[in-house]
């Protein structure tokens, strides 16, 4: 079994398939002995662990380090007790319970099992005899994904209230810091760039402070041994199941130890445990790899894919869409968008999305969010009318929904000026034009499924973008006390967590896909609840080569929505082959964003041909294991491939940016083929072996233009 326990020596095993993580009971610390590589040898391993002296916590590698007593480095929790306003604690083991399997987080996402025999959980107690607060270390360790789930759960057993200052989801001490640290950053339409320089004395740290996990940084950031790449070094990613505010920060000290910690930020947050009452963490997921970023990237994709991700969608091709954003903006009515539906169903596509502007007097972003009433100028026939003509062209029909804001031009302001977060005698500040609802009242909620409850059971949607377009600013609500006001931008996610789930358990025949402005809020805990999310605004064919490259960082491909655009592009401007456009979106959930009628006869029959071939390789693409090749922040070219489980089946990209005079003679490199097989490429009777085309490559003839791109499909011949 995979957690293995030494009562003797109160040490602690957890033994994934190629990974051991160790910590041993030390004068009541949980000490943190080793993580990496499998150990197989049970014996010995106390030799992992140094003596230590009780008042020089500042050496001490630690599990869950607290404030006060001599450790100066970033604890991971922080208290303090009303009564007396003194912020020492000293958390020390009580016992310890394994579990099977993975008992689920109250109103949390998180990573699950399926069967109990998947995975087992260690859950450490320690307890402050002083406070009475009581922390259970959870930890769940699965026997086919090198990775751990760790999170906390506070419980004040006291009698007197006690306040968290900083309640962290995971810490680890590594002994050394010869590292890089690399992470995503970004922006609107710029998200998932991905950066990487060494570590150094000091905090290297990512985080959020705008109430969302946000475009311009994912939570989520890796250790890499500095020889690491693609396929070789050492990485440890940590992952961070929430969509809040967040904080990873890797903290190097004087003695060249390495602390990550992770968890919620503790910047503008506090949360008041009276007697008796519990706080549960979100989950961290921590991934080891001894082969590289890109076995760390197919760890989180398995597991994010067929153990985060949920519903009838998990394990489903997903339909191919046509959305009507970019082709009208908020400027349609009912026949327009019907003839582009039609055009859609001549092409193969399988899905219409109606996209912004379709309730209240919604003619720009100005006004009407909270209105979820359609607009009949532009839909006499209300949504079931359009929905209907849409079916019966043969199309499923999808709806673009903003449920967690409101327009301070709307009857639902008008009614409720006190649902939005705000802070009285404050003005409110807009952006995009919009207030957010306050997701941490319960009234608000409740609006917020009857009215959607309303529309998803009376018009026959199968597709739901659920959008949010802005950050959060004067955080507060009317609601609760003054004493809690710390704990809003916490609850407002609590909130909208339990939103998604009471929405999604109702309607389990319908696919939600997440969107934040694009990538807002590309985060494990929003995939809990939604399968796919929109990853850009940013549809240019070029700029996506980065963006969807970073986002596979951590996210799996069947996670990320990708649509072909027109050009000129609407972001940047520039003009690329359809041909190109068509494999960017490819390679992930494809779909067009254009307006179809407009279509040249050429272009429509290389569209239906992208349709046609996409639906041949979506499960490949979907589900495969991916392969990154060559990546766009390091040169022009661009590539990765996708390889089914047994290996039969694989199917490649290559893209380069501009056209070079007198290129060298190009081959591209594949990986994760079976080496002893032998493949057929493309229609044509070319045959290559495994190890061939790993070895040697696959010449490339490439077309003297920029832009240009090339798709090429194996599969086993033997
Ligand atoms: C932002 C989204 O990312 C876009 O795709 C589009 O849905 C607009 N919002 C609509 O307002």
């Amino acid at each position: 079994m995979p957690v293995f326990v030494d009562e003797k020596t109160s040490l602690f095993h957890l033994q994934a398939k190629n990974m051991s993580y160790i910590f041993r009971i030390m004068n009541g610390y949980p000490v943190h002995g080793y993580w990496g590589k499998k150990l197989n040898h049970q014996r010995g391993l106390v030799h992992l662990f140094r003596p230590y002296a009780k008042d020089f916590l500042d050496r001490l590698p630690q599990e869950y380090p607290q404030y006060g007593s001599g450790d100066h480095r970033n604890p991971a929790y922080q208290i303090r007790l009303e009564e007396d306003g003194s912020r020492i604690s000293e958390l020390v083991y009580k016992n310890h319970r394994i579990v099977k399997g993975k008992p689920k987080l109250a109103g949390l996402p998180a990573v699950y099992t399926e069967t109990d025999k998947e995975a087992e959980t260690l859950e450490v107690v320690l307890t402050d005899p002083y406070s009475g607060l009581e922390a259970i270390l959870s930890y769940t360790v699965f026997k086919v994904f090198d990775c751990l789930a760790r999170s906390v759960r506070f419980t004040n057993k006291g009698k007197q209230t006690i306040r968290l200052l900083r309640a962290l989801s995971a810490s680890v001490d590594f002994p050394d810091n010869r590292f890089d640290v690399l992470y995503l950053s970004g922006a609107w339409s710029r998200e998932a760039h991905i950066r990487r320089r060494p570590i150094g004395p000091g905090i290297t740290a990512i985080e959020s402070r705008r109430g969302a996990s946000g475009h311009q940084l994912n939570p989520f950031m890796a250790l890499l041994s500095p020889n690491a790449d693609e396929d070789q070094g050492e990485v440890y990613g940590f992952s961070f199941v929430y969509s809040g505010n967040f904080l990873i920060a890797a903290e190097v000290d004087q003695f060249f130890t390495t602390r990550v910690s992770v968890g919620i930020n503790p910047f503008d947050f506090s949360w008041k445990l009276a007697p008796g009452e519990s706080f549960q963490t979100p989950e961290t997921v921590m991934v080891y790899s001894s082969r590289g970023i890109g076995e760390m990237s197919r760890t989180f994709h398995r597991l994010y894919r067929t153990r985060l991700a949920r519903g009838v969608y998990r394990d489903k091709e997903r339909p191919i869409l046509v959305n009507n954003w970019e082709a009208t903006y908020f400027n349609f009515n009912e026949e327009k968008l019907v003839k582009i539906a039609k055009a859609a169903a001549e092409l193969g596509i399988e899905l219409f999305v109606l996209d912004d502007g379709w309730f209240g007097k919604r003619d720009d972003a100005t006004t009407s969010l909270g209105d979820w009433q359609e607009d009949r100028r532009k839909l006499p026939r209300g949504l079931a009318g359009l929905a209907k003509r849409v079916n019966d062209l043969g199309l499923k029909f999808g709806l673009w929904v903003e449920p967690e804001m409101v327009s301070p031009e709307s009857e639902l302001y008008k009614k409720h000026p006190d649902w939005c977060l705000h802070v009285k005698g404050r003005r409110r500040t807009l952006a995009r034009n919009q207030l957010i609802l306050d997701l941490s009242r319960q009234d608000v909620r409740e609006y917020i499924i009857e009215t959607f409850s309303g529309i998803f059971s009376r018009v026959p949607v199968s597709f739901v973008k659920w959008d949010m377009n802005r950050n959060m600013t004067e955080i507060g609500s009317e609601k609760w006390p003054a004493d809690r006001q710390m704990e809003i931008a916490h609850r407002y996610i609590l909130g909208l967590y339990e939103i998604l789930e009471r929405l999604t358990s109702a309607f389990p025949h319908i696919l939600f896909e997440n969107c934040s402005s694009g990538g807002g809020r590309f985060d494990p805990g929003m995939l809990y609840y939604m399968p796919q999310t929109w990853t850009s605004d940013n549809t240019d064919a070029v700029e996506r080569l980065k963006i969807q490259y970073g986002t596979s960082l951590v996210y799996p491909i069947s996670a990320i929505g990708s649509h072909v655009s027109a050009v000129p592009n609407h972001q940047v401007g520039r003009v690329t082959p359809l041909a190109t456009r068509g494999h960017v979106a490819m390679s992930g959930n494809f779909g067009y964003e254009l307006d179809l009628t407009k279509l040249t006869e050429k272009e429509k029959k290389l569209v239906k041909e992208q349709v046609a071939r996409y639906k041949q390789i979506r499960r490949l693409v979907q589900q495969g294991d991916f392969y990154r090749l060559l990546s766009p922040f390091e040169g022009n070219e661009t590539a990765w491939m996708f390889v089914s489980e047994d290996k039969k089946e694989a199917v490649v990209f290559y893209f380069r940016v501009l056209s070079e005079p007198h290129p060298p003679r190009k081959r591209l490199l594949l990986k994760g083929l079976d080496p002893d097989r032998v493949y057929r490429l493309g229609e044509k009777a070319e045959y290559f072996a495994g190890d061939q085309l790993m070895g040697a490559g696959i010449p490339l003839r490439l077309p003297r233009e920029d832009f240009t791109s090339l798709l090429f499909r194996l599969s086993a011949a033997t």
